[in-house]
């Protein structure tokens, strides 16, 4: 099992390109299964969560070409299969965005139910309770979701909770349903405006993209486009807390910094002197980072997936750090291995009071999900001596060549197994 092997040397300097978004992607790649004609992907990050997809849509009978080198092209002209199978579900919880194209075009899906993750019960009613209203007939049967619906018929959707891959599910399905969906609190992430545009340049007509309300008018037949996806915030994100941790100065290539303003707030308020451009950002931090208070919330609030990477810079600011997560309700897994590292937090709930320390100090911690993994290269980063992050299979769900990208910029750090 590999493992990463970091040495905290001081800062990061130099100029990194971020891949395309993992969160993206998923839900589009999905998007083939709305269309017999083949549909061409540009900047499709090459990760384990992307060849996870790949696995599940061609078990479907679905034909996927790639060249590995961040395009894939893929032609779902008929299905052998329409069953999400349990062993690859369990290993990607994203796998259940095939429930609603797949219903929406075949008549028939069934998806195995996700189950819990290390960070939360992850429940999918909301799913559920939009494709029904949408007239399809939903059993729960030995673990699986079973949907039928001859065609799928436009309704008004009021989501009680927002939901990234519910408003996925629901949008896609809405694409080719009869009539008009309206589809209310819906989730506005960037990778949710991103899934839109690519329906779109399939033919779908959908208004209010960007918005929490959604309107979808229903056609007949979408038809093949070539997509480029999104860039990654996260990783844009990640990246730009190691310059500000290691007080270095970053530049990253193919951003997307208007997806990303609540954190590149939080970074101004830490001290860091960022600038951008279109697809440009530049971090440069001159001193060490001041304690930031957060609270995680959907778009265009604090995303929860920069809330552990966040925490690793409070670890070793001046002053202390009250993070708040509203988002899931285990997702602190990082701090018993981050006081392991010399950090002190302490968690009361669903806060965590990080008080800056002078010096961490490396040790052997363990990866319990995508996230807390970065936090913990980002603390091996800044601290003294060696750090070893077991368990990296985590991390390589969600970061291309992490190694290879930080090692470029001056970061002492290798893979070993
Ligand atoms: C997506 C992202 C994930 C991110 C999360 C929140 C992908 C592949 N993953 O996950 O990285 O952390 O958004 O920004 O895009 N919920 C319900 N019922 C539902 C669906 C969700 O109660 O039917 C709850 C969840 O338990 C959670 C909250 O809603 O507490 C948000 O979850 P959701 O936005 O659906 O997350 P994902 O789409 O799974």
């Amino acid at each position: 099992m590999d493992k990463l092997r970091i040495c905290g040397n001081g800062p990061l300097n130099g100029e990194i390109r971020v891949s395309g978004a993992k969160n993206a992607a998923l839900p589009i790649l999905c998007t083939s299964l709305l269309t017999a004609d083949t549909m061409r992907f540009t900047n499709v990050p090459m990760l384990r969560d992307i060849s996870t997809t790949q696995k599940l849509l061609q078990g479907m009978g679905v034909r996927v070409m790639t060249d590995n080198v961040h395009e894939m092209e893929i032609t779902a002209d008929h299905l052998d299969s329409l069953v999400a199978p349990y062993d690859l579900v369990k290993t990607m919880r994203a796998s259940i965005l095939v429930l609603g194209p797949t219903l929406a075009r075949f008549g028939e899906a069934t998806v195995s139910l996700p189950g819990g993750c290390a960070i939360g019960s992850r429940p999918v009613d909301q799913h559920i309770k939009g494709l029904v209203a949408m007239g399809a007939e939903v059993v729960i049967e030995h673990g699986y979701v079973k949907a039928k619906a001859a065609r799928l018929r436009g309704a008004h959707i009021v989501m009680d909770v927002v939901t990234v891959g519910g408003t996925e599910n629901l949008l896609m399905a809405a694409a080719l349903a009869d009539g008009t969906t309206i589809l209310e609190n819906a989730a506005r992430e960037p990778e949710v405006t991103d899934l839109a545009n690519c329906l779109v340049a399939m033919g779908a007509r959908i208004s209010g993209i960007g918005t929490n309300r959604l309107v979808v008018e229903g056609v007949d037949k979408l038809h093949g486009c070539e997509y480029a996806i999104m860039p990654d915030r996260i990783e844009a994100g990640t990246f730009l807390v190691a310059a500000a941790i290691t007080q270095g100065h970053l530049i990253l290539r193919n951003a997307a910094p208007r997806s990303m303003e609540s954190v590149l707030d939080k970074l101004v308020e830490a001290g860091a002197i960022v600038e951008a451009g279109d697809d440009w950002i530049s971090l440069d931090m001159k001193r060490r980072p001041k304690a930031i208070n957060f609270r995680t919330l959907p778009y265009p609030a604090f995303p929860t997936d920069m809330q552990a990477q966040l925490m690793t810079l409070n670890c070793v600011a001046e002053g202390t750090g009250v993070v708040t997560e509203t988002i899931f309700e285990n997702r602190f897994m990082h701090v018993p291995e981050l006081n392991r590292m010399g950090a002190r937090i302490e968690v009361e709930g669903n806060t965590a009071v990080v008080h800056g320390v002078d010096k961490l100090s490396g040790a052997t911690v363990m990866a319990t999900d995508l996230r807390a993994s970065a936090s913990l290269v980002l603390a091996g980063l800044v601290a003294q001596g060696e750090t070893i992050v077991d368990r990296i299979y985590h991390l390589d769900r969600g970061y291309e060549y992490i190694e290879k990208k930080l090692g470029a910029v001056g970061a002492q750090i290798e893979r070993i197994s």
